[in-house]
Formats: C-alpha cells, structure tokens, sequence
C-alpha cells in the first residue's frame, strides 16, 4: 500500500522542464534510455515520469481516458521503461480539465487509477488545475477531498503507485499530505531557472521540515539544472554553475524529490557531476528522512543542518550575498550536546578535511554552497 512507497524522496525525471505539452513518446524513451547510458540510473535516479500535454481530447466509448496521438501505445511504452529497470510516471488533474487544457480525472477517478495500473503506471502527479472551478473556496476539507479520493482510488488499483500532490502549497499542505495518502506534495507554485525563484523556494522550507518522513515529503518542484526551457527549444538554465550547487544542495538537506527536468539526451558533464555526487545524494537519500533547518543566519550567510540516520550531520554553508565570504557553523548549532572534535567530509570535494573542535569554517563563492558531513560516519 501507499504507505511502503518513498521511504525515501523519489528520484527521477519530468517531462514539463524542458518539454511543456510537446512531450511526446519518443522524447520519454529517449530520456529512459538516457538515464542507463549516463549513468543517472546507476546513482538512484528510477521514475520516467510523463507530465501534463499526453491525453486525448475525448474519452472513449467506456469512458475511459486514452492517450492522444503523440503516445501511440501507454503500455508498450511503459514495457519499455520498466525493461531498462526503470519506473513510470504520469499526471492528472482532478478538475474537468489539466493545466495545459487537456482532460483531467474529474468524475473518472477510480475509471483512471484503473487505466493507469492496467497500463503499468508507477507513479501518479495530481495537479489542482479547473477543480477551482468544481470548488471555488475551498475549506480544509475541500483541499483534501480530490487527493483522497484519488488516494482510494489508486489502493482500488491493485498496483503501487507514488502518489504526489501538485496544488502548492495551499493550506500548508506539508502538514496533511501525508494523512491524505500522498507520498509527495509540492510545497510551493511552479519553480523557474532563475536566482530569485530557485533561492527564494529552497530558502522557504526551514518551516516546513516538519513534514518531512519517511513515505511523504515536501516537494519544492522540479530541479533547474541542464538543458530546459518548457517547449520545443531547450536552452541551458540560467543558473550559474555555483546557484546550481546551492540548488542541489539545498534540495538535497531538505529531503525533496530529486525529479530532473532537463533534456537528457545533452546532458553535459557538469549537469551530471552535480546530480550523481554519491555523497550528496546519501544526503538527500538518508533513511531517517528528517528536513534541514536553518540554524544560524547573518545577513546573506545561513547555515542549515539536518541530522542523519547514522548519528552524524549534513550542513550546509550557504552565501546568498554577492561576495565571497566566510561562513561558520559552530557544533552547537547542529546539537547541544555536540562537542568535543568532530571529523568533517566535504561532500562536494568529496574529501576528508579534517577533524574541527567546536566547528567548521570556509569561505563560500557568492550564491553558492559548501556541504559538509560532520560527525563519524558509519557505513
Ligand atoms: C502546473 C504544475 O505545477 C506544473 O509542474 C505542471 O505539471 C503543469 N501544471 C502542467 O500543466
């Protein structure tokens, strides 16, 4: 049952990033086979999952949901995915009508969560999109009501599906989406490949880490990095190599799935160092589940940390100033009762520094981050 899925945050890759609604089947086949040729699929990276733009416009004559003509066949594509090893992904809509203007689930609910399984689906994105329509001023109640249903709906299935939330935000979902069966929510509106956006949403979670655990998790939106654009012209992100460390970074202290949303077909190295870094995707990874906070913050200069499964740290050094400075965090920061010398792995060096009595400090680049594992690491 849903309650055994994403015992830790979903890896993997959406189609919306770069392709918008020009997704089509052969763009999903070749990301599939992208993430074995790559490497991506040997770091953890596993879901393939179609967004908004692969619906038909019309039901058929049972009612039933079908994919328009740029995915001639759901299942042998889903045959193909789950053949490299991988997982499938789609989106709904529990409103009349998706983001994009296509059909939505709205009174077919348990008709789509059939389809999906018989299809051979994985995971399920349930945007908000026209259900304001159906509900204009939604209570508690009536923001909750389309997940559960489509929450029973998919335990009607007969098949296991991740089930992630895409309403942003509203009524502090981070608090609920795990009662109502989602396993992901998305925390925030819609993520853009700039500075203000990225920074702005990743900076925005330290309240929020309470939501956080193993099976659900906040979900800041897709990852900027590589080749996007969302239509036909993929262009390279408008972040700066080190605003994509902060990026990644921070995502990864926060426990959020790791869903890439570039073209994958011209994944450049630096795009695919930064996503395979074993050590920082251990972070994101940690069984435990539990989100960073922040715990210390000077102006532009905030150190964030976030206990892991084995007893050490993960903490972030982050500079959102225009210089270059330096940035402390003092072992009281992370614990109390922490003192003493603790030994510190740099995780994006990938190396041993040393062991520090009463903290760590190094300088870090405008915009960018330092990773630290403090504390002995078992494995
Ligand atoms: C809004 C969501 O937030 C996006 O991630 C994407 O799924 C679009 N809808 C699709 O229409």
């Amino acid at each position: 049952g849903s309650h055994q899925l994403a015992l830790t945050p979903p890896m993997g890759w959406n189609s919306w990033n770069v392709w918008g609604l020009n997704v089509d089947s052969d763009k999903v086949r070749a990301a599939a086979d992208s993430f074995v040729k790559s490497g991506l699929a040997d770091a953890g990276y596993a879901f393939i999952n179609i967004d908004d733009g692969w619906e038909a416009p019309k039901r058929n004559e049972d009612g039933e949901i079908t994919p328009n003509a740029k995915f001639p066949d759901m299942s042998a594509l889903s045959t193909y995915v789950h053949s490299q090893g991988l997982k499938l992904g789609i989106y709904s809509s529990p409103g009349p009508q998706t983001c994009g203007g296509y059909l939505g689930s709205w009174q077919h609910e348990f008709q789509d969560a059939k389809t999906y399984a018989k299809w051979g689906i994985d995971y399920l994105k349930y945007d908000w999109c026209s259900y304001g329509n159906i509900e204009p001023r939604p209570d508690l109640i009536g923001l909750q009501k389309p997940y559960r249903m489509m929450r029973a709906a998919l335990d009607d299935s007969g098949r296991d599906i991740v089930f992630s939330l895409c309403q942003y935000g509203m009524g502090d979902v981070f608090k609920w989406g795990k009662q109502v069966g989602g396993n992901v929510w998305r925390t925030t509106g819609d993520i853009t490949d700039t500075w203000g956006s990225m920074s702005g949403i990743g900076f925005a979670h330290s309240e929020k880490a309470m939501g956080a655990r193993p099976g659900g998790f906040n979900d800041p939106d897709m990852l900027v990095v590589g080749n996007l654009g969302w239509g036909p012209n993929p262009r390279p992100t408008r972040l700066t190599p080190n605003e994509q460390i902060t990026h990644i970074t921070l995502w990864s202290l926060l426990a959020a799935p790791l869903i890439i949303g570039c073209d994958l077909t011209k994944l450049d190295p630096f795009t695919k160092a930064v996503l395979t870094n074993h050590d920082v995707v251990e972070i994101d990874q940690d069984p435990i589940g539990k989100a960073a906070t922040r715990r210390k913050k000077t102006g532009d200069l905030e150190v964030w940390a976030r206990p892991l499964w084995d007893g050490s740290y993960a903490v972030g050094l982050f500079n959102r100033g225009y210089e270059r400075a330096k940035i402390s965090a003092d072992w009281k920061d992370l614990d109390a009762h922490l003192g003493g010398s603790q030994p510190v792995r740099d995780l994006w060096q990938r190396r041993n520094v040393g062991s520090f009595s009463g903290g760590y400090s190094a300088m870090v680049p405008a915009h960018g981050a330092v990773l630290i594992r403090v504390g002995k690491i078992s494995k």
